[in-house]
């Protein structure tokens, strides 16, 4: 007896089999199918055939493989009874719910007093997979896999994401080899050093054309991947919590959600889907009209040097460059004169505002700025009030060593929730607060899943009593960005690198997943505190416009050639933002490795713009053509040079897009691709497209 049921976004097909009432498989996870496609054949034609060195039956790969069905991988789910001992339960199909947009699964296994439910969804052009296990006795929790996906056999390689403080979001290739490649992410937070996704990429595919399959897993808690091929040569993607991070028996335990999606048209294809998905679909702006503000950061300016004179000059000069939002970075609270002391409490320092915060929101205000504030509500400094009242409020042992001079809260205490809410709840009640930075600079001492829901709990609250708050997630620049974040969250601090080389790179790859809206990013000092480098302006400014824009440098520092530039970029930002703000960004290949392109292609195709930042002096003499992506074949597009007045030494003769405009068909751009004058290093080309 066999079950199928069927799913479908936009462009793509799941399609789940179940065979004699045991766990489902995922058969088929590709382009759409068409209606009239049989589901027991595509089931049948995933069956793999018997020969010599196999059971007498291929193993299912569930999605939830299990030891009692003698699958020679890694299972989907590793329990122990209250006393300690292994279980292995083997499930039964219990009920299943089906409409167009979702599928649940229940599956029983009544010796254990267990019930394991699978939830799929289609939204948007992703697939949304979730898992639940509910015991009638208290069971531990090592490992729970969301559910399973087979990762397809024609890919070689696998496209992993790594990173750390002030270099987030690498991109490693890894070979798929026998055996599992295993990431577990012990840090307790989400992390520089593992973001949770995976992408597999068929033989041959680019950023514009071929297969893909990609995963992110939206838990801010520390996850684990195990991507691994079985000795018969099928693939299985697991992801879920990091282990072992559920450290109290229980009765429920549930996965975050991961989710996947496939593309025809290489990265770009998964990365626009996820793109659209966290606009569209994940991220909650408070107000979905409001234009996405300049931001003005005082951070990099003043670190913790707070006179409120001072902060007055910097929010008037930061308004005449454009800022929109003028954020109070660390330093405004406690006796916080440096990173050693205050965290954890939560009032306004009173030597740096002997009038408290009106006199400064009021200046901030009068320049047509709204006001943001900075806290990192889940530390505590052992020099602190807070400390000394309640050591027993520290998560980990009192010895342990410090990060960054901080520990951290166990706010899986609801008093120590209600102490945070309490004092963040004081200053968006007194104050005009518009936006909130939350910080989290240091890995957890244990990692522990309570402490990610006490984190969301408190999030949550607020957010219900201050709706029109916007939060940024800030962890130590891009520690914590995930989806889970992002469904509480409206923009991350993705680096804490305002390095415009760095930047590029960081921002190219986060597009993989992150839509302009969400993701941050600022024009630092002329010397880069984080490089010591020193970038021309107007390729700092350039990069910040790629994404949500943003000053962090002291705007007393800006000659008047910087001035003028910051104003001019920053003006073209907000008088393209309507449309920007709903593009896809696609990721443009690289035929010159020192060039780093993308375009955002409007919502209606109707224009384009196109980033090609050098980073690096290429190995030939001219610049290769960029090949573009997205267009319309047959449609003719006027291009020109938006920034055709940096053009510098480098080039000798006007060509056509420095004196003028070209039109080209798409086709011609996306096979020949456009032809850039010659640049220095360091230096953007942004050129407008619009289709004629
Ligand atoms: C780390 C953040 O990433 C910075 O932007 C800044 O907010 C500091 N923390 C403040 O301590």
């Amino acid at each position: 007896m066999s079950q199928h049921y069927r799913l479908d976004t936009k462009s793509q097909t799941l399609v789940l089999a179940e065979r004699d009432g045991r766990m489902a498989q995922i058969v088929y996870l590709g382009a759409a199918l068409p209606q009239a496609q049989s589901l027991a054949d595509v089931a049948q034609a995933y069956e793999i055939d018997v020969t010599g060195g196999m059971l007498d039956a291929a193993p299912e790969l569930s999605i939830c493989p299990e030891a009692s069905q003698t699958f020679p991988g890694q299972n989907g789910m590793i329990i122990r009874s209250n006393a300690g001992t292994l279980m292995t339960p083997r499930f039964r199909a219990h009920d299943a719910q089906v409409t167009d947009a979702a599928i649940v699964l229940a599956y029983k296994d009544d010796t254990n007093g267990l019930t394991y439910t699978a939830q799929f969804k289609a939204v948007g052009d992703v697939f949304e997979l979730s898992a639940r296990l509910v015991s009638d006795d208290p069971i531990h929790l090592q490992w729970l896999s969301a559910p399973v996906v087979p990762a397809p056999q024609n890919a070689r390689d696998m496209i992993e994401f790594s990173g750390r403080w002030i270099g987030e979001f690498q991109t490693d290739t890894t070979p798929w080899l026998a055996g599992a490649r295993l990431r577990n992410n012990r840090t307790g937070r989400t992390g520089h050093e593992h973001f949770p996704a995976l992408i597999v990429p068929s033989v041959g595919t680019t950023n514009t054309s071929g297969d893909a399959l990609a995963f992110h897993y939206d838990w801010s808690g520390g996850h684990q991947m195990i991507a691994e091929e079985l000795p018969d040569g099928r693939r299985q993607v697991q992801f879920g919590n990091a282990p072992d991070t559920e450290r109290h028996a229980g009765h429920t335990f549930e996965t975050a959600t991961l989710y996947v999606t496939h593309s025809q048209n290489g990265l770009n294809g998964c990365a626009t889907a996820f793109q659209r998905h966290v606009r569209d679909a994940i991220v909650q702006f408070p107000d979905a009209n409001r234009p996405r503000p300049v931001h003005y950061n005082c951070w990099e300016a003043i670190y913790f040097d707070h006179d409120i004179d001072q902060l007055k000059d910097i929010a008037t000069r930061a308004a005449e460059l454009g800022a929109e939002r003028f954020v109070l970075d660390d330093g405004w609270f406690g006796k916080r004169d440096d990173d050693t002391t205050s965290l954890g409490d939560w009032t306004i320092d009173p030597r740096k505002y002997p009038d408290g915060l009106q006199p400064l929101i009021d200046h901030i205000h009068a320049q047509d700025m709204r006001f943001g504030i900075w806290f990192e509500p889940e530390m505590v400094n052992p020099e602190s009030d807070l400390y000394r009242a309640h050591p027993d409020w520290v998560l980990g042992a009192l010895d342990q060593p410090l990060g960054r001079q901080q520990m951290v809260l166990d706010i899986s205490k609801p008093e120590v929730r209600e102490y945070l809410y309490t004092h963040i709840a004081d200053i968006l009640t007194n104050y005009d607060v518009d936006y909130i930075k939350w910080d989290h600079n240091r890995v957890l001492p244990v990692a522990d899943a309570d402490q990610a829901r006490g984190f969301y709990a408190l999030v949550d609250r607020l957010r219900h009593d201050f709706p029109t708050v916007e939060i940024e997630s800030c962890s130590s620049g891009g520690g914590r960005i995930d989806f889970g974040v992002l469904s509480r969250t409206h923009r991350v601090w993705l680096s804490d690198s305002n390095d415009a080389i760095e930047r590029l790179k960081i921002q190219h790859n986060a597009a993989l997943f992150l839509p302009l809206v969400v993701t941050g990013s600022h024009i630092g000092p002329r010397e880069c505190h984080t490089s010591g480098r020193i970038i021309p302006i107007e390729f700092r400014a350039w990069v910040a416009a790629q994404r949500h824009m943003g000053f962090e440098m002291d705007p007393r520092e800006l000659t008047d050639h910087e001035t003028t530039v910051l104003t001019r970029v920053t003006q073209w930002w907000k008088d393209n933002r309507d449309w920007t703000s709903q593009a896809d960004i696609l990721r443009l290949n690289s035929d010159d490795p020192a060039v780093i392109s993308e375009m955002q292609l409007a919502k209606d195709g109707a224009q384009f713009v196109v980033f090609a930042g050098r980073w690096a002096a290429s190995d030939q003499i001219s610049p290769r053509p960029i090949r573009l992506d997205g267009l319309d074949p047959d449609a003719l597009y006027k291009l020109s040079l938006v920034n055709s007045d940096e053009a510098d030494k480098a080039s000798r003769i006007d060509t056509g897009l420095l004196t003028g405009h070209l039109t080209l068909s798409g086709a011609y751009l996306m096979s020949h691709g456009l032809t850039l004058p010659s640049r220095f290093p360091n230096s953007m080309w942004v050129i407008k497209g619009e289709k004629q």
